[in-house]
Parts: C-alpha cells; sequence; structure tokens
C-alpha cells in the first residue's frame, strides 16, 4: 500500500469514530469531535432524480448494491467507504450499525440499505438526515469515501409533505455548504446543461468550481447527431477540474443483470471507438473518474494535515477531560468506548505526523 493510500484509511477510521462519537456525545454538535468532522474533506454525489447518481456510484465501485426504482429511492444520505485490498481477497461489506456481520452477496447489501432507511423513516417516503455508513472492501475499488444524497426535485408527489423539495435541498446543502465538501455534480447529457439541478446547485456554493468535478452521465442517449463535446471541453460550464463523461447500465441492461464489469468495458469500448469523443477517450469513463478523485482526494487530505492534526489534538485533550471527570472508569461501556477512540486518535496523532515529512 503506497503513503497516499492510508491517508484516506486513515480518515476514513476518524470520519467512524468521529460518527461513533457523535452517539455518546447525544449529538449536540459542540464538541471537538465535530469540529474535526467539519474539517474533514468529503466527496458529495449531488444531481437531479434519475440523473444517474446509483448509477455513478455502483461502476465506481464495480457492484450492483444500490436500491433503485423510479422516484425518490435515496432517502437518506449513504456514506461510502471504498477500501481497496489485496488482489485475490475476496469483496466484502460492513455496516457501522451492524459491525459483526460481513456482507458478501451484495443483494442483501442493497436490502440492508433499503430496510435500514424504514427503520429511520418508517416505509413512508419521507427523508432523514441521519447517514447510513457502509465500508466495501475490495481489490477492484481505489481508496475513496463518497456520500451518496437523495436526488434535488422540483415537486412533491403523492404521500410526501409538500416541504420536501425544500428538505431535500437543504440536507444536500449541509454537505456541500462545507468548503472541504468535494461536489461530483451530475447532469444527464440527454437534458439541456443550463437546466441542470446539479450545476445550479454548485454554481451558488462554489463559484470558481475549485471544488466541483463536473459529470456527465447518459451520452449513450443523446439524440443522433449530437454531442456533447461543448460540455465536456467546458465550453458550456467551465470548472477548474475537466468535466468526465460517463456512459452507465441503461434500465434494460439492469433489467437483465448486465454484470457490473462487462458494463465497465463496454463503457471503455464506447469511448475508444466514438467518433465525437475518441481524443477524450483516456480520460473519460467511471474507472477514470474513480482513480482522478481518489488522487485529488489523497491532496486535498495531504494540504489539510496540519489542521486535521490540530483538532485531533483537541479531541484527546477532550476525551482526556471526559475521562477526567468519569474518575478514570475501566470496564463501564462509555469509559471503554472512549478509550478505544483515544487510542486511535493518538494513533492518527503518531501517523499523520510521519506523513508530514
Ligand atoms: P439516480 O436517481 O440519480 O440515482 O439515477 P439512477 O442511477 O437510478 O438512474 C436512473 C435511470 O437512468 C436508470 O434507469 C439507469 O439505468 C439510467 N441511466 C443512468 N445512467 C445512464 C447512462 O449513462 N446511460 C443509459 N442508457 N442509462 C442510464
Ligand atoms: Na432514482
Ligand atoms: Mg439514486
Amino acid at each position: 500500500m503506497t503513503t497516499m493510500e492510508s491517508l484516506i484509511g486513515l480518515v476514513n477510521r476518524i470520519q467512524r469514530a468521529c460518527t461513533v462519537l457523535g452517539d455518546y456525545g447525544g449529538g449536540t454538535g459542540d464538541n471537538a469531535f465535530n469540529s474535526l468532522w467539519e474539517a474533514l474533506p468529503t466527496v458529495a454525489v449531488v444531481g437531479g432524480q434519475s440523473s444517474g447518481k446509483s448509477s455513478v456510484l455502483e461502476s465506481i465501485v464495480g457492484r450492483d448494491f444500490l436500491p433503485r426504482g423510479s422516484g425518490i429511492v435515496t432517502r437518506r444520505p449513504l456514506v461510502l467507504q471504498l477500501h481497496k485490498t489485496e488482489e485475490a481477497t475476496e469483496e466484502y461489506a460492513e455496516f457501522l450499525h451492524l459491525p459483526k456481520r460481513q456482507f458478501t452477496d451484495f443483494a442483501l447489501v442493497r436490502k440492508e440499505i433499503q430496510d435500514e432507511t424504514d427503520r429511520i423513516t418508517g416505509k413512508s417516503k419521507q427523508i432523514s438526515p441521519v447517514p447510513i455508513h457502509l465500508s466495501i472492501f475490495s481489490p477492484n475499488v481505489v481508496n475513496l469515501t463518497l456520500v451518496d444524497l437523495p436526488g434535488l426535485t422540483k415537486v412533491a408527489v403523492e404521500g410526501q409533505p409538500e416541504t420536501i423539495v425544500e428538505d431535500i435541498e437543504s440536507m444536500v446543502r449541509t454537505y456541500v455548504d462545507k468548503p472541504n465538501c468535494i461536489i461530483l455534480a451530475i447532469s444527464p447529457a440527454n437534458q439541456d446543461i443550463a437546466t441542470s439541478d446539479a450545476i445550479k446547485l454548485a454554481k451558488e456554493v462554489d463559484p470558481t468550481g475549485e471544488r466541483t468535478f463536473g459529470v456527465l452521465t447518459k451520452l449513450d442517449l443523446m439524440d443522433k447527431g449530437t454531442n456533447a463535446l461543448d460540455v465536456l471541453e467546458g465550453r458550456s460550464y467551465r470548472l477548474q477540474h475537466p468535466w468526465v463523461g460517463i456512459v452507465n447500465r441503461s434500465q434494460a441492461d439492469i433489467n437483465r443483470n448486465a454484470d457490473m464489469m462487462l458494463a465497465r468495458r463496454k463503457e471503455r469500448d464506447y469511448f475508444d471507438t466514438s467518433p465525437d469523443y475518441g481524443h477524450l477517450a483516456s480520460k473519460m469513463g467511471s474507472e477514470y473518474l474513480a482513480k482522478l478523485l481518489s488522487k485529488h482526494l489523497e491532496s486535498v487530505i495531504r494540504s489539510r494535515i496540519p489542521s486535521i492534526l490540530s483538532l485531533i489534538n483537541k479531541s484527546i485533550d477532550e476525551l482526556e477531560r471526559e475521562l477526567d471527570k468519569m474518575g478514570r472508569p475501566v470496564a463501564v461501556d462509555a469509559g471503554a468506548q472512549l478509550y478505544t477512540i483515544l487510542e486511535m486518535c493518538r494513533a492518527f496523532d503518531k501517523v499523520f505526523k510521519e506523513h508530514l515529512d
């Protein structure tokens, strides 16, 4: 494992520790761990309903595991942590709320996301800001943390409160407003980019485009005789990072259970043989996007090490004080949990300092 890769792994672990401590602290939001959580870079997936968000995530992972269907399917944020493992190891998934269970059947991962969503929101079409944390360990992924969010929409449907449109937008904003949030803005190529919900929001919170990655899906669904070169070459809407075009599985592919790895290859072929996009082929597709994001996330983390370190030290101090107040319990649950987190913080502190050189 390279030095760079392990940095993302480390931040993954701090993020999980922050979540656990958030529960412990009752989530009042005013501790060093919350500031630490705020300071950690994340990648948030943003776009209108059916723009292809879930499909892009699945292509990045190379597995079929997200609930799907029409309408609002993602109703809680899904924090997806990808961990690259050794070539020969088996792929598995693990939920933070089910720490003892390893999922090797990804159909069951999908079911658990659905069930866990319903556990908080009921079977209604309500949304909840409480995230689900899922880790995937696989030789076929890059180290990366992504947050899948409910799709932006324009109207409430049957059974939803009238406020749903604003509720979704404000939930998405709590992520993209953070200066440390990297925005993965998904727009479908078969709609005018000027009407893109993702770009509209990104433009507002990141006007210079320095933390927005524009992703154009559904290139294969454009009208014959048209192409997306104006968008992909940055003429329609300019961002600091290059746009990435994607071809995901169609609904027909999904219905017949088309293999994800095969879909990745078909996407590759699409660009390699495309008369329109051939000259951009090496910078298109979901595999390229995953590598681009991983590299970017690593460099952002690297640049933030000093500030993350100082927040970790603040967290350590806070934990020490908390433990003192509790009279340094040894076997009590809450105390034991704090000790574990304290140990983790110290380990991070040590490793981060090594990365500084
Ligand atoms: P989400 O609501 O943004 O998560 O969108 P989904 O990923 O669920 O995609 C919505 C629909 O568009 C599904 O039927 C997908 O199969 C289809 N779709 C997404 N991306 C593409 C693409 O690049 N090409 C084609 N042909 N269909 C796509
Ligand atoms: Na959808
Ligand atoms: Mg979705």
